[in-house]
């Protein structure tokens, strides 16, 4: 069982077929991993993260940061080295076999799907909020947000938006949409823009007060494992505004000088965005306040519980930042800068979809290389004849992420996906400490510095974080697991590839199918 691991020669020789035009630089890189990385996690869940942590927020976005740069250090060794789709699941399975590379594959599917879906109630906050409530439409409440028992809404069934947001990128990524460098361009000067916008006027603001970070750290540093609240609670949450920039390492194999470069595009990109998140949670903090809305027990009340929603609907807690679907337009408008406020909106508004379609799209990869690999049903990785895209697959996600984003909470959903994704990160920065002592000499476009510090450290933060997640997410995964090894064992691994002793070395079939990378213009496709 864990002797099956594919020879990285077959695997690097599938790359070679490929000979992607090396095209791109630190820059484009960077702007990539930037276009992927901001989101639902800052542009919504600061008001999540306000309520586990209070100002603590800002240390919050500062510990996800730093585990995010340390496993992109790590992302960075094997990316430069092992150059093909599938990422994390590809690594695992050139370094520990098919078995653990199946637990990361599997892993990597419910992360994706679920981040969508997250990523789709946040958009569906700031639609209902800037678009609808802005043109005076009053969308009935049962359409409005999921179940109140499901940590939705009073009077709350569906969220219509959610569900048709995410059905209608299905559709886009059906019909072979892709975005272009420049479309990503555009959409990172956007949200850039907007979050700037957001820092200035709050941080110059006369309402701006050091007083309102006081007491910094309500909940403590540490919450206790498995409550989610405290500043690590709220960074185990927050990591989530850091998941994307692994999308950087899938462009590895198409980057001018990747030893520096591709390190630049993904470190690059964090530390851009860890300055921001903190800025912004200081500004939303300095002006509005964001102390979390205790219990009875002087603990912050859970996020996505029914309880917080009643407190919410409470007239003193109207204008709370922990309550707001919308926090960052929410803020501007209560410092009586509407406009600032809606533009914000619509800045999030046009921007969160391209997030969707990324995350979405690399779901829909993981489970063509693994059904490729024979693991998963080969009608899973079929091509539509017309549109060149596997169609079954991104049919099936898509309609698991609009259920999921329909009923749930956004910060629940953040959670579960957090889980699947610190799985995933722990097990690259294993594969890069496995392939130093079986491949020693293998030469490394770039090596992660201190290797034996910083692997080990990157599991460690992963492990932590893991376990400061709410319990009901941290049990999500090894339900999730439970039910990969059955299929593993009942399916996969009969019929395996690699157990049948195929190892085949793939033309670049899968590049047909693949829409253009964001930011990558010229693919020189073979
Ligand atoms: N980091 C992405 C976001 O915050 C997934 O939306």
């Amino acid at each position: 069982m864990f002797g099956r691991v594919k020879p990285l020669d077959a695997i690097l020789a599938t790359a070679e077929k490929k000979s992607l035009h090396r095209s791109l630089g630190w820059l484009q890189l960077t702007l990539f991993g930037i276009g992927c990385v901001i989101g639902t996690g800052i542009f919504v869940l600061t008001a999540v993260g306000a309520q586990k942590a209070g100002p603590g927020l800002m240390l919050a976005f500062a510990i996800a940061g730093a585990v995010c740069v340390v496993a992109a250090l790590c992302y960075a060794e094997v990316a430069a080295m092992i150059p093909v789709a599938g990422s994390a699941y590809t690594y695992s399975y050139a370094t520990m076999g098919e078995f653990f590379a199946w637990t990361v594959g599997w892993a990597l599917i419910m992360e994706y799907a679920i981040a969508a879906s997250a990523v789709s109630v946040g958009w569906s906050g700031y639609f209902t909020g800037t678009i609808l409530g802005g043109l005076g439409i009053d969308l009935p409440t049962w359409l409005r947000g999921g179940p109140l028992a499901l940590g939705g809404i009073e009077g709350g069934f569906i969220n219509l938006p959610a569900l048709l947001i995410a059905l209608l990128v299905t559709w886009l990524l059906i019909i072979g949409t892709s975005e272009s460098a420049k479309v990503n361009a555009v959409l990172v000067a956007i949200k850039v823009a907007a979050l700037t916008v957001f820092v200035a006027v709050t941080l110059t603001s006369p309402e701006f007060d050091s007083a309102k970070f006081n007491p910094f750290l309500p909940a403590g540093v540490f919450g206790g494992f498995g409550t989610g609240v405290g500043a690590v609670g709220a960074a185990a949450t927050m990591f989530f505004a850091y998941v994307g920039f692994d999308a950087v390492s899938t462009a590895a194999e198409e980057t001018k000088n990747p030893q520096r470069n591709v390190p630049i595009g993904l470190v690059g990109s964090l530390l851009f965005c860890t300055v921001f998140y903190i800025l912004v949670a200081a500004g939303a903090i300095g002006t509005l306040g964001g102390q979390p809305i205790m219990g009875a027990t002087g603990v912050p009340l859970e996020a996505g519980s029914v309880e917080l929603a009643r407190q919410c609907a409470m007239p003193e807690h109207a204008s709370a930042l922990v309550c707001s679907n919308e926090p960052l337009a929410h803020v501007l408008r209560v410092l009586g800068f509407s406009w600032f406020g809606n533009a914000i909106g619509i800045a999030a508004i046009l921007a969160l979809p391209s997030v969707i379609l990324v995350l979405m799209y690399g779901q829909t990869r993981i489970f063509f290389v693994m059904s490729r690999d024979g693991l998963l049903p080969e009608v899973l990785s079929r091509v539509h004849p017309k549109f060149r895209t596997p169609h079954v697959v991104t049919a099936i996600t898509g309609v698991a992420v609009a259920v999921a984003a329909a009923f749930f909470p956004v910060g629940q959903l953040a959670d579960i996906s957090n889980a699947g994704t610190l799985y995933a990160f722990l097990m690259v920065a294993v594969a890069v400490l496995v392939l130093r002592r079986t491949d020693p000499r293998r030469v490394r476009n770039f090596r992660v510095p201190a290797v034996w510090f910083v692997a080990p450290l990157t599991v460690i933060g992963c492990v932590f974080l893991f376990l400061n997640l709410p319990t009901a997410a941290m049990l999500f995964l090894p339900g999730w697991s439970v039910l990969g090894v059955f299929v593993y064992f009942l399916y996969s691994r009969s019929r395996s590839q690699l157990g049948r002793g195929i190892v085949e070395v793939h033309e670049a079939e899968y590049a047909e199918i693949e829409p253009d990378i964001p930011g990558v213009e010229d693919r020189g496709r073979p």
